[in-house]
């Protein structure tokens, strides 16, 4: 496609620049024949994106008959999701607000995704299995949870910000018109969740993701704490940070790198879990108060064929 359009288009130019400028000044001299103003310089974003095409294919199993075809659909779900691609200032500025008066400090609002394959690559290469739990605190729009539900998994989804909250739930409410769109078992679930990750309930989780790599400090380590005195031995948390706590129930497996919004090789952190939380001291530091066991206020969910009502 893009080919044909340079054919078609390069000829007209070429009549009206010199043969010299023609490479680096294309579009400049065609836009200035035609009286138009030159095209602006693409962003860095926009460079960015134009190689996400290019990108490796993960080493998935059934990529190409499975999974390419259910990423395309994704693809179309998310086409009106703004959130990537061109936050408006007003919606960055409320989503900054939200996450302010949430935590007092704005910057966990800047918002980026690891992109669909890296997901699928993650999964892949954590073993995640059909029926297992994933969690992703901070799930921003919800494509991972999404995947991760794909995968056959009781995928949730924990997001501070409202819009972004809710572009998961459209997302999800799509999907049940979506046929394409289907666990390769019927006992996977999705929960997109709107509230604060440290104050939900994971302690059943198999692996948690979070992308956290604007969250400040502060809150790297009360999400260390959350996950420290609730998650169970051998659980796997993906995180951009190296996280510890004090009683140091985490142990580093390393790092595995995959595509983002804003790097093509992004790394995370990779824990397991190896201490059970009643084994370990509490840890005294007051960093905010996680509720293990409360319920969000605000949740939307698609459930396992075999939880459905008949
Ligand atoms: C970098 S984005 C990650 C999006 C998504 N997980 C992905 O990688 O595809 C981080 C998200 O975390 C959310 N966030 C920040 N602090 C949070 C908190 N305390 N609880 C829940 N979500 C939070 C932000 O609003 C943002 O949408």
């Amino acid at each position: 496609m893009r080919w044909r359009l340079l054919t078609l288009s390069a000829p007209l130019c070429l009549a009206t620049a010199p043969p010299s400028d023609v490479f680096p000044l294309e579009g400049a001299a065609c836009s200035a024949a035609a009286g138009r103003p030159p095209p602006k310089t693409p962003t860095a974003f926009e460079v960015l994106t134009s190689k996400w095409d290019a990108l490796p294919l993960p080493d998935v199993p059934d990529f190409g008959s499975r999974w390419e075809p259910m990423l395309d659909e994704l693809d179309k779900i998310f086409s009106n999701s703004s959130v990537v691609r061109a936050p408006t200032l007003e919606s960055r500025s409320e989503a900054q607000q939200e996450v302010a008066s949430a935590l007092g400090d704005k910057a966990a609002a800047v918002y980026g995704e690891m992109l669909n394959i890296g997901t699928l690559g993650m999964l892949h290469h954590l073993g995640a299995q059909p029926g297992q739990r994933f969690y992703d605190l901070g799930s921003g729009t919800g494509k991972a949870t999404m995947i991760a539900w794909l995968w056959g998994l009781h995928a949730t989804g924990i997001e501070l910000v409202s819009q972004r909250w809710q572009s998961a739930c459209r997302a999800l409410e799509a999907v049940r018109h979506t046929p394409q769109l289907r666990p390769p078992l019927t006992g996977g679930s999705m929960r997109q969740i709107k509230g604060n990750l440290a104050e939900i309930d994971v302690a059943d989780a198999d692996f948690v993701f979070s992308n956290s790599v604007m969250f400040p400090q502060e809150l790297v380590r009360m999400m260390a704490r959350h996950l420290g005195d609730s998650l169970r031995p051998g659980a796997l948390v993906v995180c951009f940070q190296l996280l510890q706590t004090i009683d140091d129930r985490f142990v580093s497996l390393g790092k595995i790198m995959g595509p983002a919004t804003w790097k093509l090789d992004q790394s995370w952190h990779v824990h397991k879990v190896v201490t059970s939380p009643a084994d370990a001291p509490r840890q005294d530091e007051k960093l905010g108060e996680p509720q293990p066991g409360r319920l969000p206020d605000q949740v939307c969910e698609l459930l396992a064929e075999s939880d459905r009502p008949s």
